[in-house]
């Protein structure tokens, strides 16, 4: 799932090795080196970077050329074998590859045919053996072969080939997986994104879909897969280094989540200006008429993002009275949707590569809806595929664990359904004087909630082995119970559902005993009165009670087990209050399980495979 590659004048191996760890946030199962001296030479273990250097030990790793690669498995259980560089039959060419190669199982057989001999189970050695062959069959150079095979295989690929025989070159190729090249002097860095690459250079060329990129001899040179030469377009990024460490904090997790007062703030910045008294969102602009004339608004995204599309559409169907769906991305990608023209198609990622999210977009382009993307990583695929969008701001997110970008897309989603509220004449002058007012003065409503850090810890001490627990919400809080049980499951392992909390008497309500916690936000808003009525049916079935209330309430502690209190906001705007004591929640029970936080077991922070 991740990608390092250098060539220049350094020492390739520690550059290789420290952009490994930069990419662990991603996820991953095992990790490999390949270094390129008069030898290919390849290292490659199941577990960390770490396992991985204890392995390489005490080797000659002299190369002013090599790759790295962190794994995260599709075909193939993680173990040495199946982690990558792979090399070809020959052991003359190696490649790293993120993403799938659907194609695998025909190609195999015909490679298997002209003799290659495969050791592991991975689509990615038959990828290098192909490139192998055809290099053979049309006695052409490297450049070529990879270049062909690129019209040979079906699915998605980032990919970078070294060859013993070409000693002085480097070649990498996209589709559908990031690939991002930093451009030093007389020197390149290839990554999977810019995180391994911003400490040495901040010029950056995004390579494109069906282009390859070829290294040597100091210089770089893009081609398309016709074999058109390119004119790479370099970037300069501002990315600071300080964002993406670690700043005193034990976990990536908890430095994010104690970010959220700001980036929240820069997630408004420049849109929310109060004392002029407007709004403003340059990527709404230019399509205002389309939204403002909208029959209708589908929402695509995954996991967190989700959740986020959740918030927007009460948010949308509330202030704005447009009608919105929203789908899990990888379910509309393969449901032959209904799309006009006249539909809005709002995609939400924080990665802004997840493939489902990608071709969900895909699919609603080609049926000519305009799209409207909220991306967190600037010059992301998702970025660049969507009509217009909004970044969140967030800063680098590195904790697998969604946290501050969940904030910040809500806070953007937020910005959105005001303006469009506005524009359409649902939403008062008044209201939305009072809704900005309000929004303001969230950074330091989370700064306060925050503050529960302690109490929650204390709250985890108790709830540390349970084996479940359920989460409920009604309106705006219900996608912030969906979201809470999921902070829960993916780092502490333990299982979690969130329910809407009417909707528990229908089912879940049956898994209620003594030894069943039941996180309950009951704000004060409009749904209290019917909150409370649920915390009854729990209590009355002995469930044990951890309420998130809005500060000053004196009914429901009495009924609690356990009392979180919470600044008083709009229901509108709770969600980004609310989430707070949930987040910390998850993160200190996941700390006590001994679990680690910032890489959970399976999960990968941006899933560019289906
Ligand atoms: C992965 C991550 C989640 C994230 C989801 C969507 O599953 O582990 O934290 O919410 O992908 O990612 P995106 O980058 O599109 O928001």
């Amino acid at each position: 799932c991740g990608i390092v590659a250098y060539i220049g004048h350094r020492e390739a191996c520690p550059i290789i090795i420290k952009g490994l760890r930069r990419l662990e946030y991603r996820g991953y199962d095992s990790a490999g080196v390949a270094l390129l001296n008069g030898q290919l030479t390849v290292y490659k273990k199941k577990g960390k970077v770490a396992d991985l250097e204890a392995f390489i030990g005490e080797q000659d790793t002299h190369a002013h050329i090599g790759m790295g690669h962190t794994r995260w498995a599709t075909h193939g259980e993680p173990n040495d074998v199946n982690a990558h560089p792979h090399y070809s039959t020959s052991e003359r060419i190696a490649i790293i590859h993120n993403g799938i190669i659907e194609n695998y199982a025909a190609l195999k057989q015909h490679l298997q045919q002209q003799g290659h001999v495969f050791h592991s189970d991975t689509d990615t050695e038959v990828f290098v053996n192909l490139i192998e062959e055809i290099q053979k069959q049309n006695s052409c150079t490297l450049e070529e072969a990879v270049r062909l095979a690129l019209h040979e295989v079906v699915g998605a690929y980032a990919i970078v080939v070294l060859s013993k025989d070409n000693p002085g070159q480097l070649i990498a190729a996209r589709k559908g997986s990031p690939l991002v090249i930093g451009v030093g002097e007389g020197e390149f860095f290839l990554a999977s994104d810019a995180t391994p690459i911003i400490e040495y250079t901040n010029e950056v060329v995004y390579v494109n879909d069906y282009e390859l990129a070829i290294i040597r001899d100091g210089k770089l040179e893009i081609r398309s897969r016709e074999d058109v030469v390119q004119t790479p377009y370099i970037q300069t990024l501002e990315l600071e280094l300080d964002r993406i460490e670690k700043g005193g904090y034990e976990h990536f997790m908890l430095k994010e989540i104690f970010e959220q007062p700001r980036s929240i703030l820069d997630s408004m910045r420049g849109r929310l200006e109060l004392e002029a008294g407007h709004l403003n969102m340059g990527g709404v602009r230019a399509y205002e008429r389309k939204f403002v004339n909208a029959d209708r608004i589908l929402i695509v995204a995954c996991g967190t993002s989700w959740h986020a599309g959740l918030v927007a559409e009460y948010l949308l169907e509330d202030l704005a009275r447009i009608p919105v769906e929203v789908e899990y991305a990888s379910e509309f990608r393969y449901r032959n949707p209904v799309i006009t023209e006249r539909d809005i198609v709002i995609a939400i990622s924080q990665s802004g590569e997840t493939a489902d999210t990608l071709a969900a977009i895909e699919l609603a382009k080609s049926r000519g809806a305009t799209i409207f993307g909220i991306c967190n990583v600037v010059g992301s695929s998702i970025a660049r595929a969507t009509d217009a969008g909004a970044y969140t701001h967030a800063g680098p997110e590195i904790g697998v664990a969604s946290t501050k970008a969940f904030t910040a897309q809500v806070t953007v989603l937020t910005l959105l359904a005001m303006i469009v509220g506005h524009k359409r004449g649902t939403l008062s002058d008044t209201r939305l004087r009072e809704l900005m007012v309000e929004l303001s003065t969230i950074p330091a409503k989370v700064e306060k909630a925050l503050l529960l850090n302690d109490q929650i810890e204390k709250i985890a001490e108790t709830f540390k082995d349970v084996p479940n627990f359920l989460y409920l919400g009604r309106g705006y809080n219900f996608p912030v119970a969906l979201e809470g049980a999921l902070k829960l499951k993916e780092i502490s392992y333990i299982h979690a559902e969130g329910y809407p909390a009417a909707e528990m008497k229908h089912g879940p309500i049956a898994l209620i005993d003594e030894n069943m916690p039941v996180v309950v936000i009951a704000t004060k808003d409009s749904s209290y009165e019917k909150v409370v009525s649920n915390i009854q049916e729990v209590k009355a079935r002995k469930g044990r009670i951890i309420a998130v209330v809005t500060e000053g309430d004196d009914v429901i502690p009495a009924m609690a087990e356990f009392t979180i209190e919470v600044p008083a906001t709009s229901d509108v705007l709770m969600p980004l209050v609310s989430v707070v004591p949930l987040q910390l929640l998850s993160y200190h029970i996941a700390v006590l399980r001994g679990c680690n936080v910032d890489q959970p077991r399976n999960l990968a922070k941006s899933v560019t495979v289906e």
